[in-house]
């Protein structure tokens, strides 16, 4: 039997165990179960911003010990809502545990096909602050669609999978602006975003410094077309480091694609170091009127 979580659940439910419900990231109607009886054998829940109609993406695959066909349960389970993206962590040469590759083998079949490897970095208080840029300058932009045009810059020719995707599937100022909507709605303000100058008072990118419900982030980092290859993302990510140091940040976070070599190959200078994997999957894009997922 297939139903979703009610709220008479919530304390029994193995596998759910420190998931935030009180604050709606994780909602009953999100959560679906596989029942014998009164025993719960497996859980797919979904996670979303508190205020999102839909959730953002799946995040818990759980089965009961000693389930005999755990993939087929979950890709069940993950049939039952559209095809949201599902993400899996798990630590560097963790990828190909049993519990890592039974999961992705339910999302793949339940049609979530495209795998993409983030890495997660972090930096610590303990590292030395980066060099701060002396050839930039930053200021801030409140115009929200100003901000969708430099983002709509920095998509070309972007190596990140998402991005790309996005752009596929919306346009470039489209994507940009769905972009700056999820940004928004992350924790750290809006008015610490910033937008890069060089010496000539050309335009070289953006750098968002922002937070999650796990701390800080790094937002966002692009550097305009042509203005790339000239290590400008080292500048972008020390500025962002520095305003997170400077608000009292001891852990930043942040993930990229294991393929946006320039990126990993920044954070990798600035000191940040992998601490996880973030493995995420996908339904092959499709045009915008078939789509239901995030
Ligand atoms: C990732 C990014 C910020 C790198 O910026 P950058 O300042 O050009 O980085 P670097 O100057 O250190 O580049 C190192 C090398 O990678 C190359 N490179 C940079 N971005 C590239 C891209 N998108 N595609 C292909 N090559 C790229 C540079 O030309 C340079 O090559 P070289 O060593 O032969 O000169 C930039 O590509 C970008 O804005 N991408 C889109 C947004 C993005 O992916 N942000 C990160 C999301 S987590």
């Amino acid at each position: 039997m297939f139903r979703t979580m009610a709220e008479a659940d919530l304390g029994r439910v193995p596998g759910l165990i420190g998931r935030s419900y009180d604050t709606r990231n994780y909602r009953p109607e999100w959560t679906w179960l596989a029942t014998d009886g009164d025993e719960i054998k497996a859980v797919a829940a979904w996670w979303g911003f508190p205020t999102g109609e839909q959730p953002l993406a799946l995040d818990t695959l759980y089965a009961a010990p000693g389930e005999a066909d755990p993939v087929a349960v979950w890709a069940a389970l993950i049939r039952r809502m559209p095809p949201f993206d599902y993400h899996l962590f798990t630590t560097p040469g963790g990828e190909k545990d049993p519990e890592v590759t039974q999961r992705l083998a339910a999302a793949r079949a339940a049609g979530l096909s495209e795998i993409v490897e983030r890495l997660r970095y972090e930096w610590t208080a303990g590292d030395p602050l980066p060099r701060r840029s002396t050839r930039l300058t930053f200021a801030a932009e409140p115009d929200d669609e100003a901000f969708a045009k430099i983002f709509a810059m920095i998509s070309e020719g972007s190596l990140d999978a998402a991005t790309r995707e996005g752009v596929a599937r919306l346009g470039a100022l489209e994507q940009a602006r769905e972009d700056i909507a999820v940004y928004k709605q992350m924790r750290d303000p809006r008015d610490r975003w910033r937008v890069a100058f060089d010496r000539d008072g050309n335009l070289v990118g953006c750098a968002l410094p922002s937070a999650n419900d796990g701390g800080p982030v790094v937002g966002y980092v692009g550097v305009v077309p042509e203005q790339r290859g000239n290590g400008y993302a080292d500048d972008l990510l020390a500025e962002i480091t520095h305003m997170l140091a400077e608000d009292g940040a001891t852990t930043i976070r942040a993930d990229t694609d294991r393929g946006n070599t320039p990126m990993a190959a920044s954070f990798e200078r600035l000191g940040y170091h992998i601490f996880a994997i973030r493995l995420v999957a996908s339904a092959p894009s499709q045009p915008e009127e078939g789509r239901l997922g995030a």
